[in-house]
């Protein structure tokens, strides 16, 4: 059998197995509506971002046969607007006796018209399948019909194995691929003697790739393996993303802000930052869409199986990166949310002339705004000019629960406590916003059904969470507690998906 014909039977049974399942689906007002979920089953990282033929696209890792990790292939999805999803038909199945255990994270490329897919193929070298018994291998798969079909290169692996010196063939993964001066160039995250690498390879036709070098190196204290990197730049800035297995009792991914020496292979950066401090995010990718800007969708894990659903997993909503004058990044939800909004006039709104229902200020009390578990709010409170201790928002509010969206005026701190939710085992989690208190605080919250995204001070911080709230607690509400604060502005959006 030709290896096309072994690719497309495996992509067949996948798709049997999906519309199997499907037909037995009920519906679940959990499942997020305007953000990129499986139609049923697992999903993990988003793979292949690409604008490409006039359309979004976005891979993903799944499990076409149940709703946990494993049997791994890649999902597509194609969207013109970010936030309506078209599923499409499975890309990339395991096939070929060098992808038998999945084919793993990668990246996409637009070269010469045709779509090409970098990916990793995974092996179990041993039949007790344990964690290190891997052989993985960075691998290529072709588009000549705009993205609907893959073709795997007679060739692979295009790289079987990292210098010795450089990492472990055991854990090489995650390869994306970019241009830069007339050649290619690949990041792979890897690990050597239990600490994470990042390796750069270069290639002048995208089939042969010689290593370069090491680009960054964990000292120890950032888990063991650096997975999903991600270089690309941004205002004369090489930013490199990873997201770092292990480095915290939750998954954490972040980045760096540097320069890299093309010649010598070098990069020079600053401190790692996480990219979002919530409970739900890892395995960012990014790319560029026509209008330049830089576009990041992460992965919101979630053992589906675990909690009775028959999905598993979100992506977030896409943000767009930019770089701040303290080189930071700031990470902001798509302009495209806009479209979501089911009136364009907010459906609760307050300014600084109109006030609080005829009130100027929170002065030590709670009040309700509105009943919704799908909608963005924007609040904007002001810090000059208050007394109270502590001020916020209450979500997912109901007489048996509530989330709590908060900030500790004293500490200068945001928090979020999950510890009044019946679904929770996360505890409250508080973050500095730093030294100084700002003149204002704004807080952007976007709701999903059960993702929870929040953007605070126009992206400076970000916090990510899954969150299955009893189907009554809608319920949201402002507070200031031991005294008073302006609401400078305030805009609540009811959200939905028009189909
Ligand atoms: C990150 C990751 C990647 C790997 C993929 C396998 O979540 O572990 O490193 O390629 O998932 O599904």
């Amino acid at each position: 059998m030709t290896s096309t014909l072994q690719h497309k039977q495996a992509i067949a049974k996948a798709e049997r197995s999906l519309q199997h399942m499907l037909e037995t689906i009920v519906q679940d007002e959990h499942r997020p509506v305007f953000h990129a979920v499986p139609k049923v089953n697992w999903m993990n990282d988003p793979n292949g971002l690409i604008y490409y033929n006039q359309a979004y696209h976005l891979f993903y890792q799944h499990n076409p046969f149940s709703a946990e990790w494993g049997n791994i292939h890649w999902a597509h999805m194609k969207s013109e607007n970010l936030i309506d999803w078209e599923h499409l038909p499975i890309a990339l199945a395991p096939s070929e006796a060098y992808d038998r255990d999945g084919c793993f994270s990668g990246s996409a490329i637009e070269h010469n018209g045709k779509l090409y897919l970098f990916y990793t193929s995974n092996i179990f070298t041993s039949p007790q399948g344990l964690p290190d018994d891997l052989l993985q291998q960075q691998c290529l798969a072709v588009s000549e019909d705009g993205g609907n079909t893959f073709i795997k290169y007679a060739g692979n692996p295009l790289i079987s194995s990292p210098p010795a010196e450089a990492g472990d063939n055991n854990h090489f993964r995650d390869p994306k691929v970019w241009k830069h001066d007339e050649l290619w160039y690949m990041v792979v995250g890897t690990k050597k003697d239990g600490k994470g690498r990042v390796l750069l390879y270069q290639s002048a036709n995208l089939l042969d790739w010689t290593y370069k070098s090491v680009l960054v190196e964990s000292d120890g204290s950032m888990g063991h393996m650096y997975e999903c990197p991600d270089l690309f730049t941004l205002d004369g800035y090489d930013i490199l993303l990873l997201s770092p297995e292990g480095m915290l009792d939750y998954p954490v991914s972040g980045y760096y802000v540097g320069r890299l020496n093309y010649e010598t292979g070098i990069y020079e950066h600053g401190e790692f930052h996480l990219l979002d401090h919530g409970y739900h995010f890892y395995a960012p990718q990014t790319f560029q869409d026509p209008s330049g800007r830089r576009i990041l969708i992460g992965w919101m894990p979630m053992k589906g199986a675990q909690l009775n659903k028959t999905w598993s997993g979100s992506m977030t909503f896409p943000r767009e990166l930019a770089l701040g004058s303290d080189q930071r990044l700031l990470i902001t939800p798509v302009k495209e949310i806009s479209k979501l909004r089911v009136d364009a006039e907010p459906k609760v709104e307050i300014d600084s002339e109109s006030c609080f229902n005829g009130k100027p200020m929170l002065n030590n009390e709670e009040r309700y705004i509105y009943s919704s578990s799908a909608m963005e709010l924007l609040v904007t409170f002001d810090l000059e000019e208050l007394t109270a201790k502590q001020i916020g928002i209450n979500f997912f509010a109901s007489a048996k629960e509530q989330a709590v969206l908060g900030y500790e005026v004293e500490a200068n701190s945001l928090f979020i406590d999950f510890g009044g939710m019946s679904a929770s085992s996360y505890a409250r989690k508080m973050f500095v916003l730093g030294d100084q208190r700002q003149k204002k605080l704004t807080l952007q919250l976007l709701l999903d059904h059960s993702t929870v995204e929040v953007f605070v001070n126009d992206g400076e911080f970000v916090f990510s969470a899954l969150m299955f709230p009893d189907l009554e607690s809608k319920d949201i509400s402002l507070f200031a507690k031991d005294g008073f604060v302006h609401v400078e502005q305030l805009k609540l959006y009811q959200l939905e998906l028009n189909k």
